[in-house]
């Protein structure tokens, strides 16, 4: 949790939930269903290891094809040309929908299976693609990574998918997490060795060394903290957290971790998620996009793209659709700004007539709304936000 005398740095901003004990507090029922309450699930090192699970789960293989959206982030490719399949990528209509008058006109065979995103965590309505699908016998991967909670025409969130993965990353204080998991279909527990001693003793320390930079343990933290910067000077390292990957371009970057997609998650990170799974992150959540979008209403040259949020969901992040937006995005790049935006293709993502996808890529910037937020920073983010559009005009 960020203090009010550092939020007016925009730099100091977590980007994803940290750990504090403000994190254990609160009610434990959970307003929304969870992808976490499927009745068969399995926790994995991220999501992009519970995408190349759902494949094997749905006997994805060399030769088959894999229905991919454009707008997309690399994550979720990469799992699908680990497996040796071939990503076939589809337009997204202005609703984020798959646009599935483009799918239906489309020679499918050899497609084994879609991945269809519930994007910034705003639940899609997924019964036409789920009847285009079943339609197709194309299996289904609901890709959560953004929805953790929430409910999509009447069903639980994860529940219209063949199977479903989340990224826990994105919703509670752990640095590593994801789940696969299925309404129907059984999934594996994983086959690969538990995380050795010294793991678990480093996993614990990275959160806490976390919590306390934002100050979320009390009273130890300040002495904590202090410790923590001495040995980072010792060791001459930098702390790097889940909240601080967004830096690296895409050749250095590896999006996916071969020896991790079969090992389980740490003890730390299960005890974490079993312990922060709280009413307050929907709620907050819920709280800060609402909030967030009352401050950025009257931008000039950029929108809110769901200025209403839907009942039934927790968001991920706060969609701002945004007008002049390689200036804006680097400009707010530069301030410290934890935002981010999806403009590293997969390589040959096509441009297809009528797709919003690409638009997406280059004009939607992903502003954090999570938990731990507090007004002071949202109204930094806000502030800093409307400073660089009165910068770059539209
Ligand atoms: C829509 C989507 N799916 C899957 C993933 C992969 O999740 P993880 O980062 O936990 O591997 C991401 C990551 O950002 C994502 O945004």
């Amino acid at each position: 949790m960020s203090s009010s005398s550092d939020a007016l740095v925009a730099g100091s901003i977590p980007r994803l939930p940290t750990f504090g004990w403000h994190a254990l507090r609160h009610s434990r029922r959970l307003p929304l269903p969870t992808v976490l309450d499927l009745p068969h699930r399995t926790l994995t090192t991220s999501g992009r290891a519970a995408i190349v699970l759902a494949l094997r789960v749905l006997q994805v293989g060399p030769g088959d094809k894999v229905l991919v959206p454009t707008y997309h982030c690399p994550t979720m490719i990469a799992p699908v040309t680990a497996c040796g399949a071939t990503p076939v990528f589809f337009p997204i209509t202005p609703s984020g929908d798959a646009d599935i008058a483009w799918l239906e006109r489309q020679d499918t065979r050899g497609v084994k299976a879609i991945v269809a995103v519930h994007y910034f965590g705003l639940p899609l309505h997924f019964a036409p693609l789920r009847a285009f699908c079943d339609a197709r016998g194309i299996a289904m991967i609901e890709d959560c990574a953004h929805a953790l909670f929430g409910e999509c025409d009447g069903r639980p969130i994860g529940a219209w998918g063949d199977v479903a993965i989340a990224s826990l990353t994105k919703f509670l204080p752990v640095q590593e997490c994801g789940v696969l998991a299925s309404r129907v279909l059984p999934v594996p527990a994983l086959a690969g060795a538990s995380r050795s001693f010294a793991h678990e003793v480093k996993s614990g320390i990275d959160m806490l060394e976390i919590g306390c930079r934002h100050g979320g343990l009390p009273p130890f933290g300040a002495l904590l903290d202090g410790l923590f910067s001495l040995k980072r000077r010792l060791r001459r390292t930098q702390l790097t957290t889940a909240t601080e990957t967004i830096e690296a371009p895409p050749e250095d970057t590896q999006w996916l971790d071969a020896a991790l997609i079969d090992t389980p998650p740490t003890t730390v990170s299960r005890w974490c998620i079993r312990a922060s799974l709280r009413a307050a992150v929907i709620e907050r959540r819920r709280a800060n996009y609402q909030r967030l979008s009352a401050l950025l209403a009257d931008l000039p040259g950029a929108a809110p793209l769901v200025p209403d949020l839907p009942a039934g969901c927790a968001p991920y992040v706060f969609p701002l659709l945004s007008e002049r937006a390689d200036e804006r995005y680097r400009a707010l790049r530069a301030s410290g700004l934890p935002l981010f935006r999806w403009d590293w293709l997969w390589p040959d993502t096509p441009h297809i007539p009528g797709d919003h996808g690409n638009l997406w890529s280059k004009q939607v910037f992903q502003l954090p709304c999570h938990q731990d937020l507090r007004d002071a920073d949202l109204q930094c983010i806000a502030a800093t936000v409307r400073q660089v559009c009165q910068t770059w005009p539209a």
